[in-house]
């Protein structure tokens, strides 16, 4: 079984970042999570570049950085500078996507296209030997703690048979109420990449227990 996990460290406790990400990497995380929110397309406010920077002097680890934000293609440079190895950008800021992933990988980074709940994947038919990776929000996009929806599964499985239709490489990646209940449908439904903040950061017996209760509830 392959697949990958990433901790989102909007649930970390930011006073210990370090720490955080340090446990998270001796727990087994795969890749480390960076949720960069506007206000704008989004209601809540987080971390810009400097904070890819400060988690890429603690891990060597690859940095996913989720744009949750408005003009994308205005900020993949200072992410791409600042240590990012994968940017995903939703389909939903991105008028014109095509391009925007293309200029992702012209910086040597992996591109990556995110869907919201409300947004069909029949709209990536177009792109999908554009993007690395597709990420289905599993949740809407925002906050850390939310429900999964359950209407998902069947989303990641329709994304699933677009892929192999098409006959992209790409990966699909869930974001968004992951947690011991949920994973192990998502992989049988064709998820291999699983994003997870409260499950691992707000696991009561620490964040490596967190990553180890996933890989228990994906055998
Ligand atoms: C939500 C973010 C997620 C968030 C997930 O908008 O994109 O990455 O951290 O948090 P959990 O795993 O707690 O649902
Ligand atoms: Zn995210």
């Amino acid at each position: 079984m392959s697949y990958i996990i990433a901790p989102s460290i909007l649930s970390a406790d930011l006073r210990y970042l370090e720490d955080q990400i340090q446990q998270a990497v001796d727990g087994g995380a795969d890749w480390i999570h960076v949720d960069v929110m506007d206000g704008s397309f989004v209601p809540n406010i987080t971390f810009g570049p400097n904070i890819v920077k400060a988690v890429r002097k603690v891990t060597q680890l690859p940095i996913d950085v989720h744009l949750m934000i408005v003009n994308p293609e205005r900020h993949i440079d200072a992410f791409a500078e600042a240590g990012a190895n994968h940017i995903t950008v939703h389909y939903e800021t991105c008028p014109h996507i095509q391009r925007t992933l293309e200029s992702i990988r012209d910086l040597g980074v992996s591109p990556a296209i995110v869907i919201n709940p409300g947004t069909p994947v029949s709209t990536l038919r177009e792109l999908t030997h554009d993007f690395d990776k597709i990420l289905i929000m599993t949740v809407n996009p925002g906050f850390g703690g939310q429900s999964f929806l359950p209407g998902m599964y069947d989303k990641i499985r329709r994304t699933k048979a677009l892929l192999e239709e098409t006959n992209s490489q790409a990966t699909i990646q869930i974001d968004g109420g992951v947690d011991k209940d949920t994973i192990k449908a998502c992989y049988q439904a064709g998820a291999r990449n699983f994003v997870a903040g409260s499950a691992i950061f707000g696991h009561q017996a620490g964040i490596a227990a967190g990553i180890t209760a996933l890989h228990e509830a994906l055998r």
